[in-house]
């Protein structure tokens, strides 16, 4: 187990958070901070309710000074979309609270590894990265993690197979452009239309449409998402924590990939203890390509909207 984590917003993706994070048991000590101290306090108290049936962990609301020595601060807080509200379309106010933030954790001597999850991500986790002075490599974004472990899990409920046995990526931006890289999905390895052989092939396209769509599904029955981004994020916590060198599609610095710099957008990466070990050029082809550059460009007139 090592030491402390801290979340920054106690809003549904942060509390959501922080009890995935005891549940996982990995690290000994939990600070909600939020600037409604009061809501801080409350999703700890509720949380530290589950303390007896989880292994040791100290959850507690807080303030920035107690994240100072935290391993990794989460980043949730943000401006909400509603109903079918684009996550870009909140890129200058979630931009004003993420500036905030991370202004005050660099102030309080914060030198751990930032986990961005607020909205619209890769616009968010640039705008971290260049507020906190911190390497590249130190600033994450949750990126198209969450929406990779959508298809993942669409294709394998519908072959019946678990989606640990599903290898399938959406990368570029976490919303409406986001590309689901459809030319090498594999199952168990073989390809999948290898898999597949004998049966009527699945609509790829469309299930990738319902992964884009995913999010503003869930919206429209519950107003907000948080269970999925949640453990998206707690899986790239896990990865720090455990020093795992495993691959994931998380938003990182582009430093030339693909032709495209100082921007953050999903690629597969290498994600260890010292966060972003590796950013990876994947195999794309022509379409995914274009596609992909269209993504780049989408965020880019998203983040030149925006005071830099
Ligand atoms: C999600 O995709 C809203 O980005 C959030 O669940």
């Amino acid at each position: 187990m090592t030491s402390r984590i801290a979340i920054i917003g106690a809003g549904h993706v942060g509390a959501t958070t922080a009890y995935a994070l005891m549940l996982r048991g990995l690290f000994a000590e939990i600070v909600l901070i939020d600037t409604n101290a009061e809501l801080a306090a409350a999703e700890a108290a509720d949380i530290s309710d589950a303390g007896a049936l989880t292994r040791p962990t100290r959850v507690f609301a807080g303030s920035y000074a107690d994240a100072a020595s935290a391993r990794i601060a989460v980043l949730t807080a943000g401006a909400a979309t509603h109903g079918s509200e684009s996550r870009l379309a909140v890129t200058a106010r979630s931009a004003a609270i993420v500036t905030a933030c991370v202004t005050e954790l660099r102030a309080a001597g914060f030198d751990g590894i930032l986990v961005v999850a607020s909205n619209p991500v890769d616009v968010m986790a640039r705008t971290a990265f260049r507020c906190s002075a911190m390497p590249a490599a130190r600033v994450i974004g949750t990126g198209t993690l969450l929406d990779s472990l959508r298809l993942r899990q669409e294709i394998a409920t519908r072959l019946h197979v678990a989606p640990a046995s599903v290898d399938a990526m959406v990368l570029g931006e976490h919303g409406d452009s986001e590309v689901a890289i459809l030319s090498s999905i594999r199952v168990g390895g073989q390809p999948i239309a290898q898999f597949e052989s004998g049966h009527a092939p699945l609509d790829l396209p469309h299930i990738a449409e319902q992964v884009r769509c995913a999010a503003y599904d869930i919206m429209a029955g519950k107003g907000y998402t948080s269970f999925g981004v949640a453990t998206a994020a707690v899986r790239i916590c896990e990865a720090i924590a455990r020093d795992e060198h495993v691959v994931l599609p998380v938003s990182s610095l582009l430093t030339g990939q693909f032709g495209l710099e100082d921007l953050y957008l999903s690629l597969p990466c290498l994600v260890g203890a010292g966060g972003i070990e590796r950013t990876m050029i994947p195999e794309l082809n022509h379409w995914e390509q274009t596609a992909f550059q269209a993504s780049a460009a989408a965020v880019q007139a998203a983040i030149d909207g925006i005071v830099p």
